[in-house]
This record gives structure tokens, sequence and C-alpha cells, in this order.
């Protein structure tokens, strides 16, 4: 079990990764909040609950009330928050009650939002159940769901009471959901934490065997990288940027494939392999270190063939939120375990990185 403590500008709460919390939640939250509100919501999607339900509701002396939210990116919509908001007040609910987000991202940023709104704003409890949401989504605060023009364009700062992300929960995820998930601690590595390559390098079977103690090393290193730039820039003003390493390109594929093809990890795992090959380029990387972070992420892909022309992904990159007024702002890595930002990269050079990307997904898939 470990504990990462993270303190922003707005709130101080723990994160816990181990085994078993699921079954032990309610003393948990308990233990943080205080005696439990009249009404527990637990927002979840019926695969999640089926497999998992039963476990976290036997921890509650009085039953929650169990909201479900459709699965797939589609229902990440304001038209399921106001549905929501409104089985919460008929089922009772005020400006008391508590929300438990408990399952990957879509369900986190969704209850995560809910809770920044309902009644100006209640306490909620984040239990991620994939990889991703563990180590990546809900850490940071951010909630928020999509619109039809973009994904993520309508959302909150929303700090959890707490976070209980269990490794046990894992077990039943599909295989490419956790190779997916994966990447981005490939990411955190890269950008910040040279021991967490190292060791992904060294105990990738472990790993990739789901043995308890080398997720939670994994897991705990990832979220401890997140929470430490958090930490320092809540709201994204400056270092919270480098966490889209490999997230420009990474987002262009997904908007040119439409979100079909690709899982979110999957595409960030093709857009750090450009990037790496640009800051190769611009010499910020080694060859041979480039190299050995590319094979790491094959060795974790492996990644999908890619089914898009050059043209559509460079369209897709200028029309990327992240980056400020037209500029092409990129995260480079800078050796193994640092990054910085760059904002003046050419089309000619992102051209090239993604001709290099492209070419590499053919090579593996030839
Ligand atoms: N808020 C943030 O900072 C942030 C960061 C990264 C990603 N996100 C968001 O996260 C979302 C993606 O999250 P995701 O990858 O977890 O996808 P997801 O929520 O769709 O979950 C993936 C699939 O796994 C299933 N599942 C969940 N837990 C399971 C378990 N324990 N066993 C078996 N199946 C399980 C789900 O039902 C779903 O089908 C996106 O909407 C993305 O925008 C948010
Ligand atoms: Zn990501």
């Amino acid at each position: 079990m470990q504990t990462i403590r993270v303190k922003t500008a707005s709130a101080k709460y723990d994160i816990v990764a181990g085994s078993g919390l699921i079954r032990s939640l309610a003393p948990r939250i308990e233990r943080v909040s205080g005696k439990l509100p009249r009404r527990v919501f637990v927002l979840t999607s019926a695969p999640v609950w089926g497999l998992w339900g039963q476990a976290m509701q036997r921890s509650f002396k009085d039953a929650p009330v169990v909201l479900f939210l459709e699965p797939g990116e589609k229902h990440k919509t304001l038209a399921s928050v106001e549905g929501l908001l409104q089985q919460m007040v008929a089922a009772g609910g005020d400006r008391g009650s508590l929300l438990i987000a408990f399952g990957g991202g879509i369900v986190g940023d969704v209850g995560g939002f809910v809770a920044s709104i309902f009644m100006r704003g209640i306490p909620y409890v984040q239990v991620p159940t994939t990889f991703l949401a563990q180590v990546d989504s809900s850490v940071g605060g951010k909630t928020g769901v999509n619109l039809p023009e973009g994904k993520n364009l309508v959302g909150s700062f929303h700090q959890p009471l707490a976070v209980f992300a269990d490794i046990g929960a894992l077990e039943t995820l599909p295989e490419r959901e956790l190779r997916a998930g994966l990447m981005e601690s490939v990411k955190a590595g890269i950008i910040r934490d040279r021991a967490l390559v190292r060791f992904m390098e060294e105990h990738a079977e472990e790993v990739l065997g789901r043995d308890p103690k080398a997720l939670e090393k994994v897991i705990a290193a990832s979220i401890r990288m997140k929470a430490g730039v958090v930490n320092q820039d809540e709201r994204e003003s400056g270092l919270r940027m480098i966490l889209n390493f490999g997230h420009t390109v990474g987002h262009a594929l997904e908007q040119a494939t439409g979100y079909k093809t690709l899982l979110h990890g999957e595409a960030v795992g093709w857009g750090m392999v450009a990037a790496l090959y640009l800051a190769r380029h611009r010499g910020t990387i080694s060859g041979r270190q480039a190299e050995r972070m590319e094979s790491l992420i094959h060795f974790y892909g492996p990644l999908p063939p890619l089914k898009v022309r050059a043209a559509k992904l460079m369209a897709a990159t200028g029309g990327d939120k992240k980056n400020a007024g037209g500029v092409r702002r990129f995260v480079l890595p800078v050796g193994i375990g640092d990054a910085g930002v760059v904002e003046d990269v050419t089309p000619a050079e992102l051209t090239a990185a993604m001709n290099y990307m492209l070419t590499r997904a053919r090579e593996r898939h030839a």
C-alpha cells in the first residue's frame, strides 16, 4: 500500500494505491470525511458494477444509491450529466451528499463534474478501476465532458476528498486496456522519472503478468510523478504542460481516426514515437536513448497499425486545443527523465516526425 499526498493551491488529500481497497472502502472514506452523510451516491457503469459492485457495497452499513453511466465516450456528455443530476435530486441528494466515482476515466470525469456542480459542489471520492484512470485521469482534479465539437470542452477543476486506486480491480481489465494505460506510465518515466523507466525495462514480465507488487510500484510512481507536477501547477499554466508528452500527435491521431480504432494510450504511444524523433533531430536526446525508449514503447504496446494519411494528421494537429495561438508547441524529452517545451516546431519538422512514425507503423505491421 502506498500513499501519495496531493497539495495543490485549492486542496490537500491522499491518493492511496494498493490491494483490497474496494472491499474496505466505506471505513476508509469515513476516516477522511468523518461520518458518512445520509445520501451517498456511487456513479459507475454496469460492467464495473457487475464485477466489483458487491465487494464495494458490502463495506457500507447503509447501502449507497447507485447511478449508472452507459459505457463509452459517446455518453460522456452534458445530457448524461443532466440525467444524473435529476436522479440525485429525486433520490434526496442535498448539499451534504457525497459522490463516489467508481469506474474508468469516463466515469471519473463525469462523476467529478457532476460533483462539482450539483448544488454548487459536493465532495467526491475517486475509485478508479482502469490502469489509465489509476495513473492519470483520477489524479489532478480535472473533470468534464465532451461536446459534439470536441473532447473535454466543458469541465471544471474539482479536487476529490481522496483517491483509492485498488490494484486488485485490474485483474479483470482487458489486456488491451492494460497495455494502453501503461503508455501513460512509460510517458511518466520518460519525462520525469528515470528510475521508473529502468523498473519498467527490468520488470516488464511481472508488470504485464499483473504481479500486484510490480503493478503497485509502477502505479504509485506514475501517480507520484503526476501529483508532483499538479502540486506545482494545478491549472496548467506552465509545468503541467509536460504531461502532454506524446499527446500533440496522439490527439491528432485520435481525431483523424474518429476516436474509433485507437485507444487513447495507443495514440499516445505512437505520439511519443513521433516526439522522440523530433527530440533526436533537435539533439535533446541521443540516438541511443531514443531507440531505447522506442523499444520500451513497443514492448508495452504492441501498438496497432495506423491507417491515416500524413496530411490529415497535420491538419488535425493544427486544431489541437493544447496549441496556444497557432504555435506548434511540443513537449520534448531531454535525455531520459526530464522534458521541456518547445514552441517553434516548424511544419517541415512536424511532417518529418509524422512520416517517421507512419513508416515505423508500416514496418511493424508489414
Ligand atoms: N481528467 C483527466 O485528467 C483525464 C486524463 C486522462 C484521460 N481522461 C479521460 O479518461 C477517459 C478514458 O478513461 P479509460 O481509459 O479508463 O476508459 P473507460 O472509462 O472507457 O474504461 C475503459 C473500459 O474498461 C472497462 N472497465 C473499467 N474498469 C474495469 C475493470 N476493473 N475490469 C474490467 N473492465 C473495466 C470500462 O467499462 C470500459 O469499457 C477519457 O474520456 C479521457 O478523456 C481524463
Ligand atoms: Zn493521456
